[in-house]
């Protein structure tokens, strides 16, 4: 039976596939991916990979692959509504095997339908000449329009029915609109009215990017009114589980992320540059909350508001953060309220720096490494030294190296250039670890360009080539399928892997997770097949690659279609033609 799409994407983000995998094959992290033994096929070099970021994995020596799912299949010999149970029961999930449930997840996938809708409507009365006042006010408070837009910063008029017209008009029930929260039912009357009025609305973004509701902030001052009106609970919406901006911080590569309090302290971050700041929504920051974030990092940053509720709130997080198993580091917020004041005050640099007062691991690691060790044994003594060495080599900057490189010196009382010396030896052997592992990686394609299977092979390698690198493209940065959205189907010269591009298109259009897991229809070989190219293909995301890859599809896809007779009779010709020349 086929289970709900939206209950599958649950179930695939609730078994990351590190842990998963891990519980088969001890795995070592190396850059982006985990490598370890593959258990498929004998092997003692490890080529079996997986990528966390992008839910796969792949083994570069008997090349299968795939999702979660698949992972699990394979390892135990499963069928695959057999493996979902499975995953299912491992993450404590209960299994829509009935006519009940199966309505439940329908009726998610409606209220995030509804949502999208009341997003683009509040969105677009921003630039109406209702939502002037309400532009002003973002203008006012150093919100320019990128950053509007990227957050889908929005406008709720100051009518009593304008969204609930809206959506009737889009066909939402009335019991819908009851149950996304975002109305208001008159008691005597029973009569639906919109519940944000006259306030710039900030909509509420899942993992997943499903719009789950919104908090909305009064713009004049007004002591009966709350400053921040939120969403309620609803079947989609529970504040305690999610996180404003995890969608977009996600994706950061700053290696930690940052929490605060405020909706407005996360934009501005974002604005700032800091794209790893997330916000609690207008609650306490849960265990949930912190399990939450410990899926994308191992460290965070809390940067709550100077006052002593900020402090208060401080205090209690740090242990419900250490218990997720997270490292914490406190930000003290000075000559400012919070993260938005600070930032629009003094800008990003000086921000930086409180940042690296605060979230200083290198120090905290080499103090560490220091308490191990006696120095006043001179063996011990160049164990410290070394190990140092190793730490700093793996520090970016050269500033850095020097910074922490003398520190360490001095302590072991010798000269700033021996310890100099030892730092670039780490630091030659390290790049070139990490060259070895690109060059796995880089290698692995030209020795699997051409599939092993006969019903995935390529007819046009070019095109070929431009399809797997624009899937790979948009399988990291779903954006993008907006962008790719001029080819069709049949544009494909691989029958394949066009129709995995439709499948995709077809879920990043209903706000479904875009990953391989939820493919529809693939045989085994072909699942690896896809995992193969995610896998391989590690260049930048950029629109230009995307453009690239389109250019390509589209000039190959004209050369080759062949539509009328005449048209063969020209093609035909040709060759013959250039025949001609050549002898
Ligand atoms: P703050 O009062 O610190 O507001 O509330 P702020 O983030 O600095 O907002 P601006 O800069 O005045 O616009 C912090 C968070 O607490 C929640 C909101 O989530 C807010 O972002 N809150 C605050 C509410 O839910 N309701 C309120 O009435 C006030
Ligand atoms: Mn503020």
């Amino acid at each position: 039976m086929a289970f709900p799409p939206a209950f599958i994407d649950e179930l695939v983000a609730r078994n990351p596939i590190e842990d998963v995998v891990g519980q088969y094959v001890s795995l070592k992290r190396s850059g982006s991916n985990l490598f370890g033994l593959c258990p498929f096929h004998g092997e003692k070099t490890a080529s079996f990979s997986v990528a966390p970021e992008k839910g796969i994995y792949y083994c570069f020596g008997c090349h299968k692959g795939g999702s979660v799912i698949n992972f699990q299949m394979e390892i135990e010999g499963l069928s695959y509504p057999d493996a979902v149970r499975a995953l299912a029961k491992r993450a404590g999930m209960e299994v829509p095997e009935d006519e009940q449930y199966q309505s439940r997840y329908r009726q998610q996938e409606r209220l995030w339908a509804l949502h999208k809708e009341a997003a683009r409507f509040y969105h677009a009365q921003l630039y109406a000449p209702v939502g002037a006042a309400a532009l002003q006010y973002a203008a006012g408070r150093g919100m320019p329009q990128a950053v509007l837009t990227k957050f889908g910063i929005g406008y709720a008029p100051d009518s009593w029915t304008d969204l609930v017209d809206v959506l009737r008009k889009k066909g939402y029930t009335d019991q819908e609109l009851r149950d996304s929260g975002l109305v208001t039912v008159a008691k005597k009357t029973g009569n639906l009215f919109d519940r944000f009025r006259d306030r710039l609305m900030f909509p509420i973004i899942d993992v997943r990017g499903n719009v789950i509701g919104f908090g909305g902030r009064i713009m004049k001052k007004d002591d009966n009114a709350a400053k921040y009106l939120n969403s309620p609970e609803t079947l989609i919406f529970n504040k305690r589980k999610n996180l404003f901006a995890l969608n977009l911080a996600k994706k950061s590569k700053m290696g930690y992320l940052i929490l605060v309090e405020g909706y407005m302290d996360a934009i501005a971050l974002h604005q700032y540059g800091f794209d790893c700041a997330v916000a609690s929504l207008g609650t306490a920051l849960t265990e949930d909350g912190a399990n939450l974030l410990s899926r994308y990092t191992e460290q965070v940053v809390l940067i709550y508001d100077g006052d002593n509720a900020g402090q208060n709130a401080t205090k209690r997080a740090i242990p419900i953060l250490e218990k997720a198993g997270l490292q914490v580091k406190v930000l003290q917020m000075r000559d400012a309220k919070d993260p938005d004041e600070f930032l629009k005050k003094f800008g990003a640099d000086r921000f930086k720096l409180l940042l690296e007062e605060s979230s200083n691991r290198v120090e905290y690691q080499l103090s560490a490494i220091f308490k191990k060790y006696d120095l006043k044994d001179d063996d011990q003594k160049v164990k410290y030294l070394q190990e140092s060495a190793e730490l700093i080599s793996s520090l970016p900057s050269a500033v850095q190296r020097e910074v922490y490189g003398g520190r360490v010196a001095e302590a072991a009382k010798i000269g700033p250039d021996a310890m100099k010396l030892e730092v670039e030896r780490a630091r030659k052997r390290r790049l070139a670890r990490e060259k070895k592992a690109q060059e796995k990686i880089d290698l692995a394609p030209a020795r699997a360009l051409q599939p092993k299977s006969r019903s995935i092979r390529y007819d046009n390698m070019k095109s070929a080539m431009a399809e797997e690198m624009l899937l790979a493209l948009c399988l990291r940065e779903p954006a993008l399928l907006d962008r790719a959205a001029v080819l069709t189907e049949e544009m494909f010269s691989s029958p394949l892997l066009g129709s995995v591009y439709t499948q995709l298109s077809r879920r990043h259009r209903a706000g479904l997770e875009v990953s391989l897991s939820g493919l529809e229809d693939l045989s085994p070989e072909e699942m690896s097949h896809v995992a193969g190219i995610l896998q391989r293909q590690q260049g930048p995301v950029s629109d230009q690659a995307l453009d690239d890859c389109i250019r390509t599809i589209q000039r190959e896809y004209k050369a080759g279609s062949v539509e009328t007779a005449e048209d063969l009779m020209a093609l035909r010709e040709a060759m013959q033609k250039r025949k001609g020349i050549g002898q």
